[in-house]
């Protein structure tokens, strides 16, 4: 019995047609119709067509090195187990045991051998195949056949720069080609030091009451919002004494987005750290720049300096130097279970590790001042969205529509920082993997599953 998963595209059974689907996002006129966050049918389909085929967030590197390393990570709402193999190579596989459908393994992370089943004693080997159930000759007859019943697999898993992913799809493309220019923007994040990064103990885990798109999209683009909802925030940030007016956003960023879906906006000074104290910061300005700029050369360094960005369907990241990434993971259409954690530049020194930790902490996380303002919104959206008549009410997503300019600086497509630009093809590529039967069917990507 093979474990691999259909992964065509299937919009017949689902009470939305192609046509339909296509009308909720019009980047022509820049509108957008707010059923997207709330409709159970477009979620039942996103978690098949979109999670059941896009290459999926699912370690660092660092979290699992050694062989039996294992974490727990969910790809729409499918838990999977992520295990270092002896080789060295990651497999992942579906944390479902094939008996009566228990978890495999109830723990978030560690190292095993094997993975035993608490329900009744199924045992499974770090690749996710059956290798012992109890009293297989008494209850079974010797009759089961160990090799028929493992979990479903991942087909693909792959890393770019210390990111591992994975993917159910045979069909998918490869990762680079999957990531595309978006390459260029997550060396911003991660190949600034020979070292590479490394991930920081823990993951902090929280749900909220609002769709993952929310999250997901504001990660695209949204410089707007951030001197009017995180207004106070800054200020309070502010050193005793300054002009509350420095508590104000860059403006002069850009954004990048792209026909894959994936989109960053960035700015050049470097505003995200100015928080985590001097020491941090003589780091950040001095070594840990001069390095980068070596590998990265000045536009990624100079030009870049922060940068907030999203990975095509809900993996974003947000910082420099050290950063903070995070998964919003879909637990129906109005519940998101947040995952971040703190990646640093491997070659930083433990003061200032901690330094850039805290300042991460208090700023994105839990209890982050700027994740409160950003979660407080979103949970007001959806609960405006309850309604019937803001259900037929269309949404501005027009923001610099007709501006979009190509920047031999910048790969992809490019548009001032005050912008949907990443949103609107964020949008464009979630219409399109929602009602695209395979990859041929899809703008981006053509060439490297033809
Ligand atoms: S559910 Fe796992 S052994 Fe029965
Ligand atoms: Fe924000």
């Amino acid at each position: 019995m093979s474990s691999s998963t259909n992964t065509n595209g299937d919009f017949q059974s689902s009470k939305w047609t192609k046509e339909g689907i296509n009308g909720l996002i019009d980047n022509d006129r820049g509108t957008l119709d707010p059923r997207i966050y709330v409709d159970k049918d477009l979620y039942e389909l996103e978690l098949k067509n979109i999670f059941g085929r896009s290459w999926n967030f699912l370690a660092h590197e660092t979290q699992i090195p050694n062989p039996g390393d294992f974490f727990q990570n969910y790809i729409g709402e499918d838990a999977v187990l992520v295990v270092r193999q002896a080789d060295g190579s990651v497999s992942g596989f579906l944390n479902m045991c094939r008996h009566r459908g228990m978890k495999i393994c109830r723990t978030d992370c560690g190292n095993a051998k094997t993975f035993t089943c608490s329900y009744h004693g199924w045992s499974y080997d770090r690749a996710g195949n059956l290798i012992n159930v109890p009293m297989k000759k008494e209850a079974y007859r010797n009759e089961i056949k160990l090799e028929d019943w493992g979990p479903p697999k991942l087909e693909k898993v792959e890393s770019y720069k210390g990111l591992i992913f994975g993917t159910w799809d045979p069909n998918a493309p490869s990762l680079t080609s999957y990531l595309g220019p978006m390459t260029f923007y997550l060396d911003h994040y991660l190949d600034r030091s020979g070292e590479g990064t490394r991930a920081l103990g823990g993951v902090h885990k929280w749900v909220i009451p609002s769709n993952w798109k929310m999250a997901a999209e504001q990660f695209c683009d949204d410089m707007y919002h951030v001197d009017y909802s995180h207004a106070s925030a800054m200020i309070a940030q502010l050193p005793e004494g300054a002009d509350p007016s420095m508590a104000s956003f860059p403006k002069d960023g850009n954004q990048f987005g792209c026909a894959e879906g994936h989109a960053c906006s960035f700015w050049s000074s470097p505003f995200s750290n100015a928080g985590s104290g001097p020491a941090a910061m003589e780091f950040i300005m001095g070594p840990e720049r001069e390095e980068a700029l070596q590998r990265l050369g000045k536009v990624r360094v100079a030009e870049i300096a922060g940068m907030n960005s999203t990975v095509f369907p809900n993996f974003s990241l947000l910082g420099a130097g050290a950063f903070t990434i995070r998964t919003w993971h879909p637990k129906g259409p109005d519940e998101t279970e947040i995952w971040s954690m703190i990646i640093v530049n491997a070659s930083a020194p433990d003061g200032v590790v901690q330094a850039l930790r805290k300042n991460i902490i208090r700023t994105f996380s839990p209890s982050g001042t700027f994740e409160q303002d950003d979660t407080e919104n979103w949970a007001e959206m959806q609960r405006v969205f309850r309604g019937t008549k803001a259900q037929s009410t269309s949404l501005n997503s027009g923001m610099g529509l007709g501006h979009a300019r190509q920047d031999e600086r910048f790969p992809g497509t490019i548009n001032f920082g005050y912008a949907e630009e990443g949103a609107r093809l964020f949008y464009r590529r979630w219409k399109e993997m929602l009602t695209a039967p395979t990859w041929r069917d899809m703008s981006a990507t053509l060439k490297e599953v033809s």
